[in-house]
């Protein structure tokens, strides 16, 4: 097959893209690129059921490296915007980079730092960021005595990545010990658990902080906030984020300020020191204790949900502007927001996030998201004769822009109770520390 020709010309350039991953948050990556003047095509891989309606869905999973660069390759696309943390680590960005392809994320190098809590704790000693006092062990019995010695509550983390499973937030002795036996004797998270960071509990309130870096210029995005617990009042089980909205009044101009002077830009300056130089976007996980904000882990990607209201309230070209960060021109760049508050609420199916049925028929959607201050980002969804059907845990991001937090939270569930879904399941008090505050 021959390559279809491409225009590449920067300043009148029309873009062919390719978004990889399948979630809420490419979702909302495809929305905002499809919008751009310089978006000649966009595809989406693999993609779901709400992505078709602003890109080609193309059946390749996320983690099949070899499919992913043999379409940039057959397709000529020009530029490849990566939404998963697993494609990173795994060198995506290497090997396209090896064809000439620019693309949007971190090196397999710079990923390590969402790849191993270890490597990004050890960087942050080195480097004076304040973060939980830590050990790291790959012998369960040294990092029993260690529990023993340092009491609880204590956090025990596998040090890989285990779908944000692996960390154990443990009141007392037996669950710090149950955390040991699951991560490094039943390996419930295969190799990720070979070695265990233990930390300090740390009390405060979290934000996520999201910079784009480009290798020379560093950007703050609005700082948001998520909700990580299953149920109101932050109850139940730890999922991968039931909502989230920004700005966070939490992060105000002077706490931002503090972020990016302890924490993101030591950060980016030591990774470039120690030869792990960083591009893309890095999500800080903060602790925003007494003692000022404190750093609970990297990802490098962006958040899932964060990213849906991230990407409503972004004013400017988001085609430029990931196409800037990647090609190192992010200093010619001032990001335009809107004066407003999005937030997101996730709808996702019974069960989760243990086991779920999945093909349940949602309906409703084209009314619920007929406004265009609304936009129901897809998750795991799917079409099945026609009919949008549930295809995983977290399903749909209800997402909606208002003057305040309180509108954008009233138009959400406004939304919310248009959608006809009676297997699914939403937290009904997204944002209520914003509320409060
Ligand atoms: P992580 O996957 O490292 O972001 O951790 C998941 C969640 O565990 C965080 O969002 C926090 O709620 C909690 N957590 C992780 N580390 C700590 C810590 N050192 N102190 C208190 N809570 C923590
Ligand atoms: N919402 C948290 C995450 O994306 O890891």
């Amino acid at each position: 097959m021959v390559a279809k020709t491409s225009t590449k010309y920067w300043g009148i350039l029309k873009l062919k893209v390719l978004v990889i991953g399948s979630g809420g948050r490419e979702h909302a990556l495809c929305w905002a690129i499809s919008k751009s003047p310089k978006c000649d095509e966009l595809f989406c891989a693999p993609g779901n059921a709400g992505i078709e309606q602003v890109a080609s869905t193309v059946p390749i999973a996320a983690n099949d490296m070899q499919g992913i660069l043999e379409f940039v390759e057959k397709n000529a696309i020009d530029f490849v915007v990566v939404g998963p943390e697993g494609p990173l680590v795994d060198g995506l960005i290497n090997r396209l980079e090896k064809l000439n392809i620019t693309a949007f994320g971190p090196n397999a190098l710079a990923a390590e730092f969402e790849g191993s809590k270890g490597l990004t704790k050890d960087l942050c000693d080195r480097y004076n960021v304040p973060t939980a006092n830590y050990a790291r062990f790959d012998d369960p019995n040294a990092a029993k005595e260690y529990i023993r010695n340092q009491g609880t509550p204590i956090v025990v983390k596998a040090d890989g990545l285990a779908a944000g499973k692996g960390v154990f937030v443990c009141r007392d002795l037996t669950q710090a010990f149950g955390a040991i036996e699951k991560i490094m004797i039943k390996s419930e998270f295969g190799k990720a658990g070979s070695e265990v960071v233990i930390e300090e509990f740390m009390i405060g309130e979290e934000a996520s902080f999201f910079a784009l870096v480009d290798g020379k210029t560093v950007l703050p995005l609005v700082p948001a906030q998520d909700h990580k617990a299953a149920f109101d009042e932050d109850e139940g089980p730890n999922t991968g984020g039931m909502g989230a909205y920004c700005p966070a009044p939490l992060v105000d101009a002077k706490m931002e300020k503090r972020i990016m002077d302890e924490i993101i830009n030591p950060t980016i300056q030591g990774a470039a020191l120690d030869g792990r130089p960083f591009k893309g976007v890095l999500f800080a996980g903060l602790m925003i204790t007494d003692e000022g904000p404190k750093l609970i882990e990297y990802n490098v990607r962006f958040g899932d949900p964060e990213c849906q209201p991230i990407m409503m309230r972004l004013k400017s070209d988001a085609l430029e502007l990931l196409l800037s960060c990647a090609k190192g021109r992010l200093d010619q760049y001032e990001i335009e927001w809107h004066n407003s508050t999005a937030l997101c609420v996730v709808l996702a199916a019974d069960g989760y996030p243990g086991g779920y049925e999945k093909g349940t028929e949602i309906k409703g959607l084209d009314l619920a998201g007929k406004e265009d201050d609304i936009m129901i980002f897809h998750a795991g969804t799917e079409k099945n004769n026609g009919r949008i059907v549930s295809s995983g845990g977290r399903v749909l991001n209800v997402t909606a822009l208002g003057k305040t937090v309180e509108s954008a939270r009233k138009k959400a569930y406004e939304a919310i109770s248009l959608i006809d879904w009676p297997e699914g399941f939403y937290r009904s008090d997204i944002g209520w520390r914003a509320v409060q505050s």
